[in-house]
């Protein structure tokens, strides 16, 4: 079963995957991320800070999740395994629909195709919800911002998460990201043990 947790930057995520890493042990879940978990990663990053041409941020982006994709995801869930991905598909969705403006026509029509065919859409996606003022004096206080942290990018960014959500509410929960840290991981915990029970039942089938 594979699990993604998205949200805009400052919204909890590495906070809360830091705590699902401990509670969840026993399901020994392969926890993972996107961008990073290939050198590719490293690259991307290096866009990131630059500030390369739009396009080419987004195809990095796409190479690092096809990379991620048959490096860790596909032979994990090959083997059965629980993975918990701290941002996916949905980041490129949310995000590079707004870095892309101008560049391409219809950026998540160009997004979509892009990833038609190969990708492993998500069981299940947390998608952590707060107001943006919020989530940037969070990152204020925790340090550097990156380009896509500024208030209008990540309203926008913001608002094509909760368009994503609600075009598939049997995929996505959305978790109201200014609760109590501990009781935001005790729901997700919670639920993501269901579903995982749930999964592994059906394979016994
Ligand atoms: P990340 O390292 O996850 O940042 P954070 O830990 O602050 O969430 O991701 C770096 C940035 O890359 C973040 O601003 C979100 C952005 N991003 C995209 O724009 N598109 C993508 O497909 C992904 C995976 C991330």
């Amino acid at each position: 079963m594979l699990v993604t947790i998205e949200g805009i930057d400052g919204s909890g995520k590495s906070s809360l995957v830091a705590s699902l890493c401990e509670s969840l042990a026993d399901l020994c879940p392969v926890f993972t991320r996107e961008p990073g978990s290939t050198w590719i990663g490293d690259q991307v990053r290096r866009a990131i800070a630059e500030e390369i041409d739009p396009i080419a941020e987004a195809l990095l982006f796409v190479a690092d999740h096809a990379a991620h994709l048959s490096e860790v995801v596909r032979p994990a869930l090959a083997r059965g395994e629980l993975v918990i991905s701290d941002r996916y598909s949905d980041s490129r969705f949310a995000y590079q629909m707004v870095t892309l403006r101008g560049a391409v026509p219809d950026p998540l029509a160009w997004l979509r195709e892009v990833h038609d065919g190969w990708t492993v859409a998500p069981d299940l996606t947390f998608l952590l919800v707060l107001p943006v003022h919020e989530a940037l004096s969070r990152r204020s206080r925790s340090g550097g911002q990156e380009h896509f942290e500024q208030e209008e990018v990540l309203g926008l960014v913001q608002k094509n998460y909760l368009d994503l959500a609600s075009a598939e509410p049997s995929r996505f929960v959305v978790v109201d990201a200014l609760k109590e840290e501990a009781e935001i991981h005790r729901f997700v915990a919670g639920e993501i043990r269901r579903a995982a029970e749930s999964s592994r039942s059906n394979r016994r089938r």
